[in-house]
């Protein structure tokens, strides 16, 4: 049971007929447990690529390999709330077989409790992005997608949503996919950092963090961040 991409190529065709590239040849997969960090310039053909993997966008050319009934959490770029529906419903729309405890929690750690019955106009971006969270982790994924969770947050807030994020991961046998543009973010979390390059990506490198993710201590992480800035990367 793991994630398998092997992606040959996408092309996008514009209003006007032009094609462009998006995705060079790009191949990697995922094991249970682990967490694989995308970093890579705006625009680079991140999000396009989670797209397809998930089975949203079959336009590709390659071979996606996605264990048969993998239950599957995604939190898009943009938060993508039903707006006639409440924060509650939301999350409960996509798990219905969520628990009122399981909810709770969530909501508890998500610091959402007070705004459970607001509806998703009356959210700022930020409580928005905390819901898209909600129901991600609501589902109990096999696999996780999370396109950028942590944008719009103060880092307060997102130092303890990275931290819950890590703890979901670490509770459940659960296959990750991260897209961030913070590399503290990429080596808090991720297993495996692909480092992509600007259209149409391709992973230019991989960078493996051996040390387990609960075990890394604050010099751990200062000497990959000094690691990493002496790499030659032009996606960093
Ligand atoms: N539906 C579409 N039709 C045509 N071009 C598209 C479409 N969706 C995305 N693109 C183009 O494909 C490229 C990759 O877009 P994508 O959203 O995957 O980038 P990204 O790496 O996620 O960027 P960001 O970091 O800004 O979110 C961009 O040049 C974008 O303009
Ligand atoms: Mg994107």
């Amino acid at each position: 049971m793991r994630l398998e991409v092997d992606i040959t190529g996408k092309t996008f065709t514009s209003a006007a007929g032009e094609t462009h590239e998006v995705l060079a040849p790009l191949r990697f997969a995922l094991c249970p447990g682990e967490v694989g960090v995308l970093i890579g310039p705006s625009g680079c053909g991140k999000s396009t690529m989670l797209r397809i993997i998930l089975g949203l966008d079959s336009d590709f050319r390659g071979r996606i390999a996605r264990p048969p009934q993998a239950r599957i959490g995604m939190v898009f770029q943009e938060p993508r709330l039903l707006p006639w529906r409440s924060v509650e419903q939301n999350v409960r729309l996509a798990a219905p077989e969520v628990t009122e405890a399981k909810l709770s929690e969530l909501f508890r750690i998500l610091e959402l409790e007070a705004h459970r019955s607001h509806f998703p106009g009356e959210l700022s971006l930020g409580l928005a992005r905390r819901v898209g969270l909600a129901r991600a982790f609501a589902v109990e994924p096999d696999l996780l997608v999370l396109d950028e969770p942590l944008a719009s947050l103060d880092d307060a807030l997102a130092g303890r949503l990275r931290d819950e994020i890590a703890t979901l991961v670490a509770s459940r046998p659960v296959m990750t996919l991260l897209v961030t543009h913070s590399l503290d973010d990429a080596i808090r979390l991720g297993d495996r950092l692909f480092f992509l390059s600007p259209r149409p990506a391709r992973i230019v490198q991989e960078i493996p963090i051996a040390i387990p993710r609960a075990m890394r201590s604050e010099a751990d992480l200062g000497r990959i961040r000094a690691e990493l800035a002496a790499l030659p990367l032009e996606s960093k």
